[in-house]
C-alpha cells in the first residue's frame, strides 16, 4: 500500500498561487493513489485527465512569471515541463489501450513532483522575487487566469 504523498512547508517556493497548484497537483496524485487501490479503471481514466489538464496550465503560469523575470534558465525549465507533459500523454495512451499504468504513474509523479517543486521550481523562485513586484506578479497571474 502507497502512502498518501503530503504537503509539507518546505515544498513551498512562496507563491501563493503557485504553492496552491502544486497542493493540488498533490491531492491529484493522492486521487489516482486511491483509484488505483480501489480498482477503479474509469476513475484512474478521470484523473489522469484531470492531472494532465490541470499540469498543462500550471506550466502556463510557473512559464509567463519566469519570462517576465527574466530568468535564465526558462528555455531549459520550458523543456522539462514539455518533457513532463509529453510523458503523461503517453500515460493517457497507453491507459486508452488498456495497459495497466496506474503504478507506474504514481512512481514517475512522486518523483517528478519532488524534484521539480524542491529543485527546478526553487530555481527560479529567488530571481522572481527579486525582480517582480508583489502587483507585478499578481498582474502576471491575473492574465494567466484570464486567459483560461
Ligand atoms: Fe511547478
Ligand atoms: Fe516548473
Amino acid at each position: 500500500m502507497v502512502k498518501a504523498l503530503k504537503w509539507t512547508a518546505d515544498l513551498s517556493i512562496g507563491i501563493d498561487l503557485i504553492d496552491a497548484q502544486h497542493k493540488r497537483i498533490v491531492d491529484y496524485i493522492n486521487q489516482l493513489n486511491d483509484a488505483r487501490q480501489t480498482g477503479e479503471k474509469k476513475a484512474v481514466g478521470l484523473v489522469l485527465e484531470g492531472l494532465a489538464e490541470y499540469t498543462l496550465s500550471h506550466f502556463g503560469y510557473e512559464e509567463a512569471v519566469m519570462t517576465a523575470a527574466r530568468f535564465p534558465g526558462t528555455a531549459r525549465h520550458r523543456r522539462g515541463h514539455e518533457r513532463f507533459a509529453r510523458q503523461l500523454a503517453e500515460y493517457g495512451h497507453r491507459y486508452a489501450l488498456g495497459e495497466e499504468v496506474a503504478a507506474e504513474v504514481l512512481d514517475t509523479l512522486n518523483k517528478w513532483l519532488l524534484n521539480h517543486i524542491k529543485r527546478e521550481d526553487h530555481d527560479y523562485m529567488d530571481l522572481v522575487k527579486a525582480t517582480l513586484s508583489p502587483a507585478q506578479l499578481a498582474s502576471i497571474l491575473a492574465d494567466c487566469s484570464a486567459a483560461r
